[in-house]
């Protein structure tokens, strides 16, 4: 372990082992111990300050100062770490989660109208159409895998609707964008970039020229020429919407119904009682939620917090997960059937980088919860002793979930 001093404290610099994913919270435990704010390095060698107490990570997560401006971004990681970050290359990701304002402000007003609670609260019904198929499916079957037949459809379904992606190309983008997310380093990520790039290219081309009633294609042709997006800009938005659509919302619904198989009574309470599902679901976003660390920052100017100085110029991960667990906050863990409040949490950001998509996140999960528990009360783990084979990088979740149904 190296130790950097500066003038108010010494701070330890972590090293993240390979195993971290197992059990990320082993190390959260331990890191607890030297404060809030510290330095760690990957297992790829990208050295970083990491924010682990909520307090710290609620308020970097809405400080001007932490900055994500994508060119500015990536140049500093290429100067830290020579193989870069190994995730989706600088054109697919600069988006609107990547830039600050005034070009954030820009971005996200283009698309804000259409993720509102009461246009999200309208594809409720069509939601609910498309869980009971996908559980009509299940019917009949012993064990089914409910990462397969409908963690992972069920918001791909809703995300190709909602942008006019065609659903039948799902499994092409679905293993592009794990990829990208895991940032694999023994992968040739830039080589899956351009695959995702090409794909969104055609898909933008054809809706211009063909326009259908879906963003995408609203996207392309309304507007007038100073504010319509150009088409680097259409496909980075075209990336960020369809990846983040899907690959949370599928964690989200899996991480729960892993929780509800491991506590029996809460499983039985909450199929008695649906309309507690909704406080459970932000439990299971406290305590379990699929994004584990906030995407990076970096800092404008020295930023003085959990007294240290993170200085100019570095970058900054925030961990949602550890922010959550934080004992400081959530001295005890409830139980999913036991909320009377919903839990306070980060896991869908704060500030203004705050999850354009949480309505419809929320909704996708209270809605696969309430079915699956009404049609399948008995089902079980199909392995009492499962162990699951944990996502690398900072989603959270996993890539199987095998259950009996009856
Ligand atoms: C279901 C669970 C979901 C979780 C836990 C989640 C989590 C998050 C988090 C933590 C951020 C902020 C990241 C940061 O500040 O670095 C974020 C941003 C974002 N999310 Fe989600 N998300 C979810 C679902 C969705 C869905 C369904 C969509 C639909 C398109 C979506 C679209 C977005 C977008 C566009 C942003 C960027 C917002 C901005 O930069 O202004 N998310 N999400």
């Amino acid at each position: 372990m190296r130790q950097i001093t500066q003038a108010t404290k010494v701070v330890k610099e972590e090293v993240i082992g390979s195993d971290f994913f197992d059990d990320p919270h082993k190390y959260y435990r331990r890191w607890r111990k030297n404060g809030p704010v510290f330095r760690v390095v990957r297992p790829s060698g990208l050295p970083h300050w990491m924010v682990i107490g909520y307090d710290e990570a609620r308020t970097l997560l809405a400080d001007p100062r932490m900055r994500k401006d994508v060119t500015e971004l990536y140049e500093i990681v290429r100067s830290v770490s020579p193989g870069g970050s190994g995730g989706a290359s600088e054109d697919l990701s600069s988006h609107m989660l990547n830039s600050d304002p005034p070009e954030h402000s820009r971005l996200r007003k283009l698309v804000s109208r259409e993720f509102t609670g009461r246009r999200i609260a309208a594809l409720r019904p069509r939601i609910e159409e498309i869980t009971k198929n996908l559980l009509d499916e299940m019917e009949g079957k012993d064990e089914v895998d409910v990462i397969e037949d409908l963690a992972g459809p069920l918001p791909v379904m809703v995300i190709c609707e909602l942008l006019g992606v065609p659903f039948d190309d799902r499994d092409d983008f679905q293993k592009w964008s794990k990829i990208l997310l895991d940032a694999d380093p023994n992968v040739d990520t830039a080589a899956i970039s351009q695959k995702m790039s090409d794909f969104l290219e055609g898909l933008l081309e054809a809706k211009r020229a063909d326009p259908g009633d879906d963003l995408l294609s609203s996207l392309c042709v309304n507007g007038d020429e100073s504010d319509r997006l150009n088409t680097k800009e259409l496909v980075a938005m075209a990336f960020l919407l369809l990846v983040a659509g899907h690959e949370t919302a599928l964690h989200l619904i899996g991480n729960g119904v892993y929780m509800m198989l491991k506590d029996r009574e809460a499983l039985e309470s909450l199929r008695a009682n649906p309309d507690r599902i909704p406080a459970a679901t932000e439990e299971v976003l406290r305590q379990f939620g699929p994004v584990g660390w906030a995407t990076m920052r970096f800092t404008d100017e020295d930023v003085k917090i959990g007294g240290v100085t993170i200085p100019a110029g570095q970058l900054v991960a925030i961990s949602l997960d550890a922010a959550n667990h934080d004992p400081k906050v959530t001295p005890e863990t409830p139980r999913l059937h036991q909320l009377e409040d919903n839990p306070k949490h980060l896991a869908f950001g704060h500030g203004i980088h705050f999850c354009l998509g949480a309505p419809l996140g929320r909704l996708e999960a209270n809605v696969a919860f309430t079915q699956l528990l009404q049609r399948f009360g008995d089902m079980r783990l199909a392995d009492p002793d499962f162990f699951p084979e944990w996502r690398l990088g900072f989603m959270r979740g996993f890539t199987s979930l095998p259950v009996r149904l009856k």
